[in-house]
């Protein structure tokens, strides 16, 4: 007689180490469930645990060989983002826009951009992404629209038509003044004058992004609604796109001084402070009343913000009991260095920060950044290092796609430049950019997805024009490729992602990190501890090989050279492994 135990046994010989996870989780699941214990199990809300991978869908999959992106095309890979071990997709806007930011315009809140598809694709993705167990989350821009959105036009169309007040309009200081010396966040004058109406309108971005004016409550409902209308539909949360610049102070005083010009946190820039125009104390309350809007709803819902500012500030976003927005982008990673002393100062900072129930979010890329393998030339060993420490430390990972292939920066010219913010800034050298650290010509991180060897990488037919051209030598990097090689980077997050689904350690468990004096010599150490398990984590970022005594009782997990000898574990250089402790 097969029982079901020997069933999971069966498993286990076939599938290793990650059988030998699921097991455990399964049997949890059976003791939890006779003892009433499995609420335990999930005690944790979803997005807590969850892992998330972002979607630029103008740039994953064209299905119509129109050279773009669409919803179609993202239905199609969505067996390719449940087989790697994600749970959530966030997918950058695809409303009605006229595409001067890419979907960051939007000139219809519930409409989708044709090139994309329908809003019955958009229904059938939804109902997909749940089919497989998943969640997905949109992209929300609520502080600007499109110059081109209805609503603009109407405002501008004279000082008392029924939206005159839905954007923030001031008279000039004077003949070709702007009302104050507010910046915008990418440089330049915030104030646009507008020769119909005669007044000058704010935009927190680019000139073409008017900012919607929330002290009208009929623009707060407006978007309340637009937010009810997509939870309706199902959407299981959103990305909250600069969220800190939704309000302005309304006494519209000058920003003060400050002696730097380069932009800071989005705390000041330009020889400004941004303190009237970034995280105005609306703002905060704001994200609460979101909060409160989002926890109505059933099965629970989540959103997390795109927030700059110190750690002080984004706590009051999140809430003193973690009651308001559920979860914040932190953006230190973003900038590593690949050293273990540069990831444990940023591990012990989030902890120390952003304690349970409090959950990180760790982030090394996305639509606006440089494409974090290009810091550590392409090299794929280091690639594997830096992303086990992104899956497996306390948080919620989100990863940007084409990452686990180890998708190349782009090459392409700032000159003519797609983005709106990289042709802004074309006239500035190139090297000097470098040298000052900003990114401008967001084309590069955009690039196609490359699923296999053709000649357009699979991203759309072969004799179709990708909307970017491909950054990738389709030959040498692509899905289909790697999910053939053992030991390729795609197939390792894959193994981090199955181990850390069965986790209750890696998804639950609590962070201790091991000494920084290790982590000077070169090895990122920490444990994850649950009610039931403890794992540590041991990166080698040196060039030399380390041992280290811990207690280990068996290698779960490796890349790189790692070895036990009695409890002790040995790591060749820019090898790292996932191990099960003793005392677990
Ligand atoms: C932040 C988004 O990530 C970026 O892509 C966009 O250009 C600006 N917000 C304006 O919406």
């Amino acid at each position: 007689m097969t029982s079901l135990l020997g069933l999971l046994q069966t498993s286990k010989k076939k599938e290793g180490i990650l059988g030998k996870y699921r097991e455990i989780a399964f049997r949890k699941f059976l003791i939890g469930s006779v003892y009433g214990e499995c609420i335990m199990a999930h005690e944790k809300p979803w997005w807590q645990r969850t892992s998330i991978y972002q979607i630029y869908p103008r740039s994953y999959r064209d299905s119509n060989g129109d050279g773009i992106g669409d919803i179609p095309g993202i239905i199609e890979k969505l067996d390719y983002i449940h087989d790697m071990g994600f749970e959530t997709i966030w997918i950058s806007p695809f409303y009605a826009s006229p595409q001067e930011d890419w979907g960051y315009d939007v000139s219809g809140y519930r409409d989708i951009a044709p090139e994309y598809g329908s809003l019955r694709d958009v229904e059938h993705l939804i109902n997909e992404v749940h089919r497989r167990g998943m969640k997905v989350l949109f992209d929300l821009v609520l502080n600007h629209t499109s110059i081109q959105h209805p609503w603009f036009t109407e405002s501008c169309s004279g000082r008392d038509n029924p939206k005159s007040d839905w954007y923030i309009w001031r008279d000039g200081a004077g003949a070709n003044r702007p009302p104050n010396n507010w910046k915008a966040i990418p440089g330049g004058s915030g104030w646009h004058f507008h020769p119909g109406r005669g007044q000058w309108y704010y935009a927190s971005f680019l000139p073409f992004q008017p900012d919607l004016n929330y002290r009208n409550l009929a623009v707060k409902d407006e978007m309340f609604k637009v937010v009810k209308y997509w939870l309706d539909k199902g959407v299981d949360g959103f990305r909250l796109d600069i969220f800190h610049a939704i309000y302005k102070a309304d006494h519209f005083k000058n920003n003060p001084f400050h002696w730097s010009f380069m932009p800071k946190d989005d705390k000041y820039g330009y020889f400004t402070e941004w303190k009237y125009t970034i995280s105005q104390p609306e703002t905060i309350g704001l994200a609460h009343e979101l909060r409160k809007l989002l926890d109505s709803y059933s099965p629970q819902r989540f959103m997390i913000g795109e927030i700059f500012g110190e750690d002080k500030l984004i706590r009051q976003y999140l809430g003193d009991n973690a009651e308001g927005m559920h979860a914040i982008f932190l953006w230190k990673m973003m900038d590593y260095r690949f050293q273990a002393s540069f990831f444990w100062d940023v591990l012990n900072h989030y902890e120390t920060w952003y304690p349970a129930p409090f959950q990180p979010v760790l982030v090394l890329g996305n639509h606006d950044s440089r494409r974090w393998i290009d810091r550590i030339a392409g090299s794929f060993q280091k690639a594997k290092l830096i992303s086990l420490l992104q899956l497996t430390a306390r948080g919620i990972p989100v990863v940007y796609y084409g990452e686990e292939i180890g998708l190349p920066e782009g090459e392409l010219p700032a000159k003519n430049a797609l983005d709106p913010v990289g042709r802004r800034y074309s006239w500035i050298p190139k090297w000097l950019l470098d040298v000052l650290g900003i990114y401008t010509n967001r084309d590069n991180c955009r690039t196609p997805m490359v699923w296999s060897d053709s000649p357009q990488g699979g991203f759309t037919e072969e004799n179709a024009d990708p909307w970017l051209p491909l950054s990738a030598d389709p030959r040498s990097a692509n899905v289909a490729a790697q999910a053939d090689q053992p030991n390729s980077l795609l197939n390792w997050y894959k193994s981090v992602l199955n181990l850390r689904q069965n986790s209750s350690a890696l998804r639950d468990g609590s962070l201790i990190l091991l000494s920084r004096q290790l982590a000077q010599n070169g090895l990122l150490g920490f444990f994850r501890q649950s009610k039931d398990e403890k794992i540590g984590v041991l990166i080698n970022f040196s060039n030399r090989p380390v041992e280290v005594d811990l207690k280990a009782s068996r290698i779960l997990l490796q890349t790189g050279t790692a070895s036990l000898s009695g409890s002790k574990v040995n790591l060749a250089s820019l090898s790292c492994a996932v191990i099960e402790m003793l005392d677990s």
